[in-house]
């Protein structure tokens, strides 16, 4: 694929961060940018400076996340093998590949490229998006792999029952699958994406970005964002979500106590699809703020031990090279 300016207006870094932001960070964003789709989920998009594809522009926190993930994505590939007739991996909101933190200006593989780079690879792996450049950029990056071969990448809109069903019947019953669910947004996912996948695969242990600080808001929202709270309500599998909302006693929203009745209604959730407590790990932004938890379900209390062992509460902050980055890559 070749550069895009013919569909998106391309911008300088100068126009994508504040003043503020490049002040903080010393952005020096190496891509073009083409800014923010609303078909995507809002993030803002660039072309890679290394291979002209599309990259997904993160904050520092995100690319966090993608290392948690391809940590505990490791620890089971390596702990696993030829323990299983067979090991696969699924991503339903796999992006196009590689991110642009854009605090630095640095580009790293995004999680699908970091699943296909684990010590131990899985024997079969499907990544979908429903963004069609995204597919195209990432299935370009994924034939650059060693076992790129192993993967199928495809469009596919996670919220469709049709596109799940297919995906859970190309691996076996008795193939351990870890399948990772990143949606960016509330509106981006429902409950029955996770429950057509654990109903389907009675192996699979599930990643969850669950975007608690997301969530909180749409509940909390005025009745005018109604919407809002519909989409949280779907993704939680909640018919009222506002019931989820915690008062203090001044009659005051108290929203870490919100936050912390959706999490103990997502873990219920979870549990009635034969779950066992989840792993988890709370990403900040700002710092002491919860923003997201990215969450490990497994039907087996070792599937969270390892994910304890490969996410330690105490893990420090990731460095560059933890998180994949290599000059001139
Ligand atoms: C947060 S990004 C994924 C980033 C990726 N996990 C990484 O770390 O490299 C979410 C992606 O989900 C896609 N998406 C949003 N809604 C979707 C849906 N309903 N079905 C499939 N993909 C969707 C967006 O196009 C976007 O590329």
């Amino acid at each position: 694929m070749g550069r895009r300016d013919d569909k998106y207006r391309l911008f300088s870094v100068e126009d994508l961060l504040t003043n503020e932001q490049i002040e903080a960070g010393k952005a020096t964003a190496s891509g073009e940018r083409i800014g923010r789709r609303a078909d995507l989920d809002s993030a803002e998009m660039y072309l890679s400076k290394e291979d002209h594809l599309l990259v997904r522009g993160v904050w520092p926190h995100s690319a966090k996340k993608s290392w948690m993930v391809s940590r505990i994505v490791d620890v089971v590939g390596r702990a696993m093998t030829g323990k299983w007739p067979q090991l696969g991996y699924i991503e339903l909101y796999s992006g196009p590949g590689r991110l642009l933190d854009q605090s630095t200006g640095i580009e790293l593989p995004g999680s699908p490229v970091e699943a296909l780079r684990v010590r131990a690879p899985f024997d079969r792996y499907v990544f979908c998006d429903f963004d069609p450049d995204c597919v195209h950029a990432l299935r370009e990056r994924a034939d650059r792999e060693d076992v790129g071969s192993r993967a199928d990448v495809r469009q596919g809109d996670a919220k469709g029952l049709s596109h799940l069903e297919q995906v859970a019947r190309e691996f076996g019953r008795g193939t351990l699958v870890i399948a990772y669910l990143d949606p960016a947004r509330p509106q981006d996912m429902t409950w029955a994406t996770v429950e057509v996948l654990a109903r389907q695969l009675p192996n699979v242990d599930l990643i969850i970005n669950l975007p608690v600080n997301s969530l909180q808001r749409a509940i909390s929202g005025p009745h005018s964002r109604d919407a809002e709270a519909r989409a949280a309500g779907a993704f939680l599998g909640h018919r009222d979500p506002r019931q989820l909302m915690q008062w203090d006693r001044t009659h005051s929203h108290n929203v870490m106590g919100t936050i912390r009745a959706i999490r103990d209604f997502y873990d219920e959730k979870l549990k009635s699809l034969g779950f066992v407590q989840p792993g988890r790990r709370v990403v900040d932004y700002p710092r002491g703020v919860p923003y997201y938890d990215l969450l490990y379900a497994s039907r087996h209390r070792l599937g969270v031990e390892l994910w304890d062992r490969a996410n330690p509460p105490d893990l420090p902050e990731p460095s560059l090279l933890d998180m994949g980055w290599t000059t001139g890559s």
